[in-house]
């Protein structure tokens, strides 16, 4: 059972690295836009505090909001991200002192509040689990922010290689893929207090046997399709991969860069040699399925993609790696990976992971405690994501996790593996 003391440290927690993630960021820069497919970074930084008052102030304790003009002006699906500049919305110091007055109501109430009141939003925490996370993905998509601020080198992410403690141990020999055996698997979740609505319920599925990449596509198998044409040659794409390959002007994954012969990438304000061992990253999903196609492969389902994981440990060396100061996944293949039940291996906190799947409900689904988190979602425009990235914290990891984006978007730090049948 969580206790009051870990709600609180995991609220201390996200709220450290929101405002440091920020910190270096003048707060001019704060109020700037960076991509039309991103908010300001103070846009965020005052929804994660409007978030906050809805469900631990104003649910949870019925008392009224510190200004409900902000009922509008930060709420997702009223403004798309691209108007959100033009919004009359808080600057980063004005975000910064709402959200810490939020956090203070927030932290007062909780101190007085009997956490096992038969109420099923505090059943096990829940919508204090529902507020970290949120706040934790945020701060990924702050992240994604970052990375596309082409002119601000972010300091915590200057550490080399040397500095991480993954990319120091050593490289082991693999199998290139492994077997799981075909019948019922048991997916999602009725247990996990912090699992929302849509990893729930738990259900059985029937897979055939199919064969799954050890570990994510690597930069090096990566550039080896770009370099052999991969992006070329219709046959490797479906229809409308192809049709938005030649509308986008695709030709490498984003921040990839040709100097002479070599790859280089822009990575939070800096040129490097893209690593050849990290799994590739900003890649959409059109570009994961035409190297599927090209190697032979296909994209795993969602289903076979958490079979493949389960087992995985979430606590494990390499996950969160913005503690490395690197902002990039791990290396694949080292000592530390963490391995799956199957022989899988970095299924969780490297990148995210494309799968073949539609983001649909699974047969239970039961909207709690709002259809905005993901019923509003489901559907075929949008495809799943599985594993959980470098840049997503630990509390929103977990083999039954479920993100969803349109296969246009590569902002994310999303990469994938690849499955054959057996
Ligand atoms: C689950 C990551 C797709 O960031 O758009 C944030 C999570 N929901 N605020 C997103 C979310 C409401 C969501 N994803
Ligand atoms: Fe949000």
């Amino acid at each position: 059972m969580v206790t009051k003391p870990e709600i609180v440290a995991s609220l201390e927690e996200s709220r450290r690295r929101t405002l440091g993630l920020l910190a270096p960021v003048p707060d001019e820069g704060q109020r700037a836009q960076v991509s039309e497919l991103m908010s300001p970074l103070c846009w965020d930084l005052a929804h994660i505090g409007h978030y906050e008052e809805l469900w631990l102030v104003r649910e949870l304790a019925g008392e009224p909001p510190i200004d409900v003009t902000f009922d509008d002006v930060y709420d997702a699906f009223k403004h798309p991200r691209r108007d959100r500049p033009a919004l009359d919305i808080l600057d980063a110091r004005g975000g910064r002192e709402f959200d810490a007055a939020v956090r203070a109501r927030a932290l007062a109430i909780l101190d007085r509040l009997e956490l096992d009141n038969g109420d099923p939003l505090l059943d096990g925490g829940f919508v204090y689990g529902m507020v970290v996370q949120h706040e934790h993905q945020h701060d990924e998509t702050l992240l994604a922010t970052l990375q596309l601020m082409d002119d601000f080198a972010h300091p915590a992410a200057d550490g080399d290689d040397t500095t991480a403690s993954a990319a120091a141990a050593p490289r082991i020999s693999l199998p290139h893929d492994v077997l799981v055996e075909g019948g019922d698997h048991v997916l999602g979740t009725d247990t996990d207090p912090w699992a929302y609505d849509n990893e729930r319920p738990a259900r059985v599925v029937v897979l055939e046997p199919y064969r799954i990449d050890t570990t994510a596509v690597t930069n090096a198998a990566f550039s080896e399709f770009v370099d052999c044409g991969g992006y070329d040659d219709a046959a490797y794409w479906s229809d409308e991969g192809w049709a938005w390959r030649k509308e986008a002007g695709l030709v490498a994954p984003q921040y990839w860069r040709r100097d002479d012969d070599t790859w280089v990438r822009r990575r939070f304000g800096r040129t490097e040699p893209v690593p050849p061992d990290e799994p590739v990253q900003h890649v959409c999903w059109y570009e994961a399925d035409a190297y599927a196609r090209w190697s032979g492969a296909r994209l795993p389902t969602e289903a076979e993609w958490e079979v493949a994981a389960q087992g995985t440990p979430v606590a494990g060396a390499d996950l969160w790696r913005e503690r490395d100061r690197r902002f990039a996944p791990a290396p694949v293949g080292t000592s530390v990976d963490v391995v799956s039940d199957h022989g899988a291996r970095g299924m969780l906190g490297g990148v995210w992971e494309w799968t073949a799947s539609d983001f649909l409900a699974h047969p239970g689904f039961r909207a709690f405690p709002y259809r905005e988190y993901s019923e509003v979602f489901f559907g075929p425009e949008y495809k799943v994501l599985r594993g959980g990235s470098w840049a997503t914290h630990p509390t929103a990891v977990r083999t039954t996790f479920r993100n969803w984006d349109f296969p246009i978007r590569r902002q994310i730090f999303a990469g994938f593996r690849c499955a054959r049948d057996a």
